[in-house]
């Protein structure tokens, strides 16, 4: 099992099936999995049921997840950040960090707030400084992963997780 984590707009997903596709393995988006779950979008249980909820609902399927093998799982921006699930996806696949400087995120995430409760209400000048500071915060998480991988192109970056991950698809 190989783990993507990395902030809102690192491009997790497009990697990750990207990746999932050149080495003929499942793919699965926890965020998507959470909502074929419960049957309702982020932005929803955020609104409806607060953060907590969403975090052990997160949680939960995280572990569910992980459970799989031969499989490509990309995480939600906030997902190794809570209780010890970071040491949980250290122990159960390879994780790699996509990481974006902070002007790449807002850039991207400026056209993609509205589906992102964290970043929602935040107009496009105040995006950039949460980001930077919200990224010192989750750095501590981020950096355990196994391997950094500097996300500028995805092919580039679909090739560096296939060579740093050669022993490890299992
Ligand atoms: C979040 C990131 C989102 C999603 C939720 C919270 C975060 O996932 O899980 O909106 O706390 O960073 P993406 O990183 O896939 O946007």
């Amino acid at each position: 099992m190989i783990t993507l984590i990395g902030y809102m707009g690192s491009g997790k997903s497009s990697v990750g099936k990207a990746l999932a596709s050149k080495l003929g393995l499942a793919f699965c988006d926890l965020d998507d999995e959470i909502e074929f779950q419960s049957g309702r979008d982020i932005a929803f249980i955020f609104k409806n049921y607060g953060e907590f909820f969403f975090r052990k609902l997160e949680r939960k399927i995280l572990k569910e997840q992980l459970h799989k093998t031969n499989s490509i799982l990309s995480l939600g921006g906030g997902t190794p950040c809570f209780y010890n699930n970071i040491d949980l996806i250290n122990k159960q696949s390879t994780s790699f960090y996509l990481q974006s400087t902070p002007t790449i995120l807002q850039s991207r995430l400026e056209k993609e707030k509205e589906a992102r409760p964290i970043i929602s209400s935040l107009d496009n000048n105040e995006l950039l400084a949460f980001i930077e500071h919200n990224l010192v915060e989750r750095k501590k998480y981020y950096s355990k992963a196994k391997h950094v991988i500097i996300n500028t192109d995805l092919a580039q970056s679909v090739n560096q997780i296939i060579t740093l991950s050669h022993e490890n698809i299992h």
